[in-house]
């Protein structure tokens, strides 16, 4: 083992690129038993009792697991339970009444402190209101709401009255709204007047007035007025103000309905390999129970802690690590409205410095920000309150890695580098923290109960050291139940490509490319389907090429991820325009503006490229992972199967700015 920092005493040394658990860190977690692996192994799929146990039930289930029906499985069958009971009544019920739930941090400065009683009272208040709205048990209410305290608030009065939510990230489009919106057959909007964005009032009204003009289906909207006086806006016909209604329904508590472990609890809308979103179904009782264990189990959050995830409940790590995790175990959440660089880039380290923050968890696209910004800023905190960091979205490379295990954690912190996706519903790959040795680069192996496999194109699985496709060969309780859109997507989206039905073989797979090493520490490298990923955010290469295309001008478009020091991955456009179209800068500005309806400005490309022609196979397909490699600078080989070789040289030249 070599000591290279020169730290003493308690410090974890470096042994080669590993790190053991801080001693210190090991002798207070939740979890510390190295025979955790074994016992799920032994007894699985009965293991999953563990995070079952950690919710309160109103009527125990009968089987953990049902898989007569693969892949359509079931967890925890015959149960019943209320995910706002969960997480919230059973804490008041424990004496915990003044306890802090939500501390939420506003952009301004502007803060806000939920007990978990107010946090009951203002749930029962809006579930109240909603019911009066007409929303019934399984009616789909979608939210559209920025980082404030009336998002979690709406989407557990939700799940208080067994109405599944759909969040739809404040940021997306009017059309992105309205295609969920159509998708989920949703008549009941909560959304707002608008929010700060960079110091301006940004209109979100708007946005959903526009969404709503293209339903078929008339849209009962709830608004909460975010901005006062800054955005002054007009009601009308089936629109709410969310303060009057609360007002109306001042003190009012509605019974949470117990819900069958299998009834959704929220769908989310994520990008796939094609231009329609899918919806992902998940459940009450398996998504629940799997959140709840990962927060305990790889986060360590206890109920005294203060934690805080820093990522947007308008995506799935927001839902399960700001809302339903960290509220089931009865901790305190931290949301944060604001953006890390303002007022200066110091402000997570106040918020973390102030608020003595316990455990942090954030994405790799900020932790390569911050370390840019350089140490100073968090060296101007006090950062020990600090146990625990996390990381998840991307993978995380061993320079970040190192820099934020030293310059955050100060060297006394485990980093939990965590794998999952929308459709795991929680975390799948990762270290247990107090039990574990880390490897910067590597997320760590399967959890517990968790079997991932990486596989060849046959689906045999690949030698230590090689890449290959991430499955996972075994259900488990987070998982994705099936797609709103349908079964027969869910199937051809995950199970088709590496099951064996007739063996009774289902192996998910996950879209990520990966490498496992002798002690089965999975490395991700990335996407292998149309999807790319911008700073932990999945877009859709399709949606994008469909949002280009239809720019009047537009002959053909491609778009391909390219590799970023910033962002993990840009978006790269390639477009060839028809004759006549001879102004690029004008064609591009109707291209942005495009994808800007379309999505939302996360999708905007970092480059535009024209070029007369588009790279084809002799059959006329557009070569998009040649384009990828062109983009990303790498070796073509053998390009002269291609019905137009020439036209690669041209947009490499091009690419490198010859
Ligand atoms: C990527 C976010 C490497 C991966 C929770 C996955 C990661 C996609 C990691 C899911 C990680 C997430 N290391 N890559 N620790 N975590 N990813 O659905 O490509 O928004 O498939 O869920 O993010 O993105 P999603």
């Amino acid at each position: 083992m070599v000591d290279r920092n020169g730290w003493g005493g308690d410090r974890p040394v470096l042994t080669g690129s590993r790190r053991s658990p801080p001693p210190s860190f090991v002798e207070q977690a939740n979890v510390t038993d190295s025979g955790i692996y074994d016992e799920f192994e032994a007894n699985w799929p009965n293991c999953w009792e563990r995070a079952a146990d950690l919710l309160s039930w109103n009527q125990p289930y009968e089987t953990v697991l049902e898989d007569e029906d693969a892949p359509f499985y079931r967890w925890f069958a015959g149960g019943r339970l209320n995910a706002a009971e969960n997480c919230v009544d059973r804490h008041l019920e424990a004496g915990r009444k003044t306890h802090t739930a939500i501390r939420w941090e506003g952009k301004h400065g502007d803060r806000k402190t939920y007990t978990y009683r107010d946090l009951y009272v203002a749930i029962n208040e809006f579930a109240a209101a909603l019911r009066n709205l007409g929303v019934e048990e399984d009616d789909v209410v979608t939210i559209y709401l920025p980082m404030i305290p009336e998002l979690p608030i709406a989407m557990l009065a939700c799940a208080r009255i067994g109405a599944p939510h759909s969040v739809v990230f404040a940021g997306l489009s009017a059309d992105a709204l309205a295609t969920r919106m159509d998708a989920a057959d949703s008549e009941f909007l909560v959304t707002c007047d608008g929010y700060y964005r960079r110091g301006d009032a940004f209109n979100q009204k708007s946005k959903a007035d526009n969404a709503r003009l293209k339903l078929a289906q008339d849209v009962r909207t709830v608004v909460v007025d975010r901005l006062g006086e800054d955005l002054p806006h007009v009601l009308g016909d089936d629109e709410f103000d969310y303060h009057d209604l609360r007002d109306r329904f001042a003190g009012e508590t509605v019974d949470p309905v117990p819900r069958d472990a299998e009834d959704m609890l929220f769908l989310m809308y994520t990008s796939g390999t094609t231009g329609e979103p899918k919806g992902v179904v998940h459940t009450t009782g398996g998504y629940l129970s799997h959140v709840a264990w990962t927060s305990h189990a790889v986060l360590d959050v206890k109920p005294e802690d203060t934690y805080w995830c820093a990522a947007d409940i308008g995506w799935i790590t927001g839902h399960s690590y700001i809302v339903y995790g960290p509220l089931a175990l009865g901790t305190t959440t931290v949301m944060y409205e604001g953006t890390p660089d303002y007022p200066d880039r110091d402000r997570l380290w106040e918020i973390v410095d102030r608020n003595a923050v316990d455990i942090f968890y954030t994405a790799p696209t900020a932790i390569r920000a911050f370390m840019k910004w350089g140490e100073d800023y968090p060296e101007r905190h006090d950062l020990s309150s600090l146990r625990l960091l996390g990381s998840v979205g991307e993978p995380i490379s061993p320079r970040p890695w190192n820099w934020y295990y030293e310059h955050v954690g100060n060297g006394e912190c485990p980093v939990v580098d965590t794998w999952w996706q929308t459709e795991t519903g929680a975390v799948t790959i990762s270290t247990l923290p107090g039990i574990d040795e880390m490897k910067p680069g590597a997320a760590g192996p399967g959890l517990p109960g968790i079997d991932v496999r990486v596989v060849d194109e046959s689906g045999a699985e690949v030698e230590p050291g090689e890449s290959g496709y991430l499955t996972i060969a075994r259900p488990w309780p987070g998982m994705v139940r099936t797609l709103y859109d349908g079964d027969d997507r869910f199937r051809t989206e995950y199970w088709n490509q590496f099951s064996d039905p007739d063996r009774g073989e289902w192996w998910y797979a996950s879209g990520d490319a990966a490498r496992v090493d002798e002690d089965g520490y999975i490395t991700v490298l990335g996407r292998v389907d149309d999807v790319i990923n911008v700073s932990g955010r999945r877009l859709s290469t399709m949606e994008i090429e469909s949002a280009i295309t239809g720019v009047e001008g537009v002959a053909e478009a491609a778009v391909v991820g390219r590799s970023s020091e910033a962002n993990g991955t840009d978006v790269q456009a390639y477009v060839s325009t028809e004759r006549g179209y001879d102004d690029q800068g004008e064609v591009r500005g109707a291209i942005i503006d495009s994808i800007e309806a379309a999505i939302g400005p996360i999708a905007r490309p970092a480059d535009v490229l024209f070029t007369p022609e588009l790279p084809k196979t002799r059959s006329g397909k557009i070569m998009r992972r040649l384009l990828e490699d062109v983009a990303n600078d790498e070796d073509l080989g053998d390009t002269s199967a291609l019905r137009n070789p020439e036209i690669v040289g041209e947009i490499q030249a091009e690419i490198r700015g010859e």
